[in-house]
């Protein structure tokens, strides 16, 4: 066993480890309490989270379909960074996510399942297949103390994973992937928020009608980027989709008059 070095080499009041010391604090003299503010983690925290987005990783998927590193731009605090994608936030505001149970379908570093958290879902499930996307998504709800909002290691090709019920699941340029298991989708599920892939005149024959077997209801909610880099032109769209009409509305965010 190795040994610790003796507490008297430990400068006084900071807490040494791995990750090098803890903001430090003033310790009173007798017996040990806190005189002032407690100690934080967060400027550790927030250093580990910039180091793991500006890692030259990519990510080769169970399909070999790579996504690099930092895909989507995340909310450290009050701080953003610039990701591959821009915020999508104006299609989510289009959602009342209010008391929903959501699941976000290759949840990446969980920027969506977090906003969607932030819009008043309930509780909100990411399934993500890179390992090391969970990793830092679970840091980032420890660094924007998010709360009901888990990330699971799953593959979103496999049936098996979809269990239980969601009133809403997103879909968010994952559309490879859900195309083959919309049936399974369907069965989980009566509202579907997708974002498609770069568009080529091929909304209707690829997407909305494959999509209206299972979710008859659809309305567009409008035109997202490409990413910032590598576009292709054309853009993609993104489609709320339902099993009624009801279920439409319901899903839909009530307008200001
Ligand atoms: C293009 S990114 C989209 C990320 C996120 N939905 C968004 O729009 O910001 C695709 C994501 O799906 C993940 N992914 C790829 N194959 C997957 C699989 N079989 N199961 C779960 N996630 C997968 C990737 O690791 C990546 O995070």
């Amino acid at each position: 066993m190795k040994d610790r070095p003796a507490a008297s080499s430990l400068p006084v009041g900071t807490v040494s480890g791995a990750a090098g010391s803890v903001a430090s604090m003033e310790v009173a003299s007798s017996g040990g309490a806190l005189t002032s503010s407690p100690p934080t983690a967060r400027p550790q925290l927030e250093e580990l989270i910039r180091v793991s987005l500006g890692l030259p990783y990519v990510s080769s998927g169970k399909e070999g379909i790579e996504t690099g590193n930092h895909y989507q731009s995340v909310s450290i605090g009050d701080a953003k960074t610039s990701g591959f994608r821009s915020d999508r936030s104006a299609f989510l505001n289009r959602v009342d996510f209010r008391g929903r149970k959501v699941l976000d379908l290759g949840s990446n570093l969980g920027e969506l399942s977090r906003s969607a958290r932030a819009r008043g879902a309930d509780v909100v499930d990411g399934f993500e297949y890179d390992p090391f996307f969970v990793e830092v998504a679970h840091l980032l709800n420890a660094y924007n103390f998010t709360t009901r909002v888990s990330f699971f290691q799953r593959d979103i090709t496999d049936p098996k994973v979809y269990v239980g019920h969601y009133d809403i699941v997103m879909a968010f340029a994952v559309w490879t992937y859900v195309r083959p298991i919309l049936s399974s989708i369907s069965q989980i599920t009566e509202a579907l928020l997708l974002e498609t892939h770069n568009l080529n005149g091929n909304l209707e024959r690829d997407y909305t009608t494959p999509i209206s077997r299972f979710f008859p209801h659809t309305t567009v909610l409008g035109e997202s980027d490409w990413g910032r880099t590598q576009d292709p032109g054309g853009g993609r769209a993104v489609l709320l989709c339902a099993k009624t009409g009801a279920v439409l509305e319901q899903a839909l965010a009530p307008t200001a008059t």
